[in-house]
C-alpha cells in the first residue's frame, strides 16, 4: 500500500545488479517508498529472492534475468520496464565489476569484462532510457561509481579508470539533460559489506594482508576507514534514495561519496 507521502510514490524504476548487496538493499528500500522496481540481475535465483522479499512486504517488483555484458539486453531492460509497469521514472545503473588487479598482466578479456560492466552496459541502458524519460517529462539516472572513481586505487587501476569514466559520463549527461528535467547523479560507495568487497580485499599487496581468513581481511580492511567499519548496503541505498527522490530536486551532476570519511 503506497501513499503520496512515500518518497517514490507512483514512480517506476530499474535497478541493475539488484540480486545482491547494495542493489538488493536499494530495490527493497525504493519499493518500500512506493516505487515499482524492475530487478535486473544475471543470477535469476538471486533476483527472484529480491522480488520475493519486496512482495512479502507489500511492494511491487518484477524480475528480469540477463547478462548486462550483452548490449541488446542492456538496452532492452528499459522497454521491459515500460511494458510491465507502463512508464519509467528512474534508472539506477548499479552493475559493476572489480576488474583485474594490477595492469602489467592484464588480458584483453579481463579488460573487456571490466569495461563492459562498469562503463559500456551502463552507457547503453542510459542511451535507451533517455528518450523514454524525456517523453515522460523527466526523471532520474543514477550511476554507481566508487571512491575509486574519485581518487586513484593502488590495487585496482582498471576499475578506477572505469569509475572515473562513469563520473565523467554522468557529469556530461547532467549538463546535457538538465533542461529536460532529467537529473543525473553518481553514488560513490567506500568499502561496503557485500560479496564484491571480498574480491577487493583478496587483492595481493593490500595493506595489512592476512593469510587465510577472508572475513578477518574484510574486518581489517574496513577498520582502516575513518569510521572504523565498512558500510552496510542499506546505508548506500539510503543515499541513493535521496538522489533519486524529489528531495534532491536541485541536485544534478553530483558524485556523492558515501564512504565514512575515507576520501575526506
Ligand atoms: N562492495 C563494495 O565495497 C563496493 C564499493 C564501491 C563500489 N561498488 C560498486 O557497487 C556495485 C555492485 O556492488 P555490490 O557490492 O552491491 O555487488 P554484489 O557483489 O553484492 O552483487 C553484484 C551483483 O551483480 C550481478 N552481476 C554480476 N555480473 C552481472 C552481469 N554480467 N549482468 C547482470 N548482473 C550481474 C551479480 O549476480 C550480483 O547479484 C558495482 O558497481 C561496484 O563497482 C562496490
Amino acid at each position: 500500500m503506497t501513499s503520496l507521502t512515500h518518497r517514490l510514490a507512483n514512480k517506476v524504476g530499474i535497478i541493475t545488479a539488484s540480486g545482491s548487496g547494495m542493489g538488493r538493499a536499494g530495490a527493497i528500500l525504493f519499493a518500500s517508498e512506493g516505487a515499482r522496481v524492475l530487478v535486473v540481475d544475471a543470477n535469476k535465483d538471486a533476483a527472484d529472492k529480491t522480488v520475493e522479499m519486496i512482495r512479502a512486504s507489500g511492494g511491487q517488483a518484477q524480475v528480469s534475468a540477463g547478462d548486462l555484458c550483452d548490449e541488446a539486453y542492456s538496452r532492452d531492460i528499459v522497454e521491459e520496464a515500460v511494458k510491465h509497469f507502463g512508464r519509467l521514472d528512474f534508472v539506477w545503473n548499479h552493475v559493476g565489476h572489480p576488474g583485474p588487479a594490477g595492469l602489467e598482466e592484464v588480458s584483453t578479456s579481463d579488460l573487456d569484462l571490466a569495461l563492459n560492466l562498469n562503463l559500456r552496459s551502463v552507457l547503453f541502458t542510459t542511451a535507451a532510457a533517455l528518450p523514454v524519460l524525456r517523453k515522460g517529462g523527466g526523471g532520474n539516472i543514477l550511476f554507481t561509481a566508487s571512491t575509486s572513481g574519485l581518487e586513484g586505487s593502488k590495487y585496482s587501476p582498471v576499475y578506477s579508470a572505469a569509475k572515473f569514466g562513469v563520473i565523467g559520463m554522468a557529469r556530461s549527461l547532467a549538463k546535457a539533460h538538465a533542461a529536460e528535467n532529467i537529473r543525473v547523479n553518481v553514488i560513490c560507495p567506500g568499502a561496503t559489506n557485500t560479496p564484491m568487497l571480498r574480491t577487493f580485499v583478496r587483492r595481493p599487496g593490500q595493506e595489512g594482508d592476512l593469510p587465510g581468513d577472508i572475513e578477518k581481511l574484510v574486518t581489517q580492511r574496513s577498520s582502516l576507514s575513518p569510521m572504523g567499519r565498512a558500510a552496510e548496503p542499506v546505508e548506500i541505498a539510503r543515499a541513493a534514495l535521496f538522489l533519486v527522490s524529489d528531495d534532491a530536486s536541485y541536485v544534478t551532476g553530483v558524485a556523492l561519496a558515501v564512504d565514512g570519511g575515507a576520501t575526506a
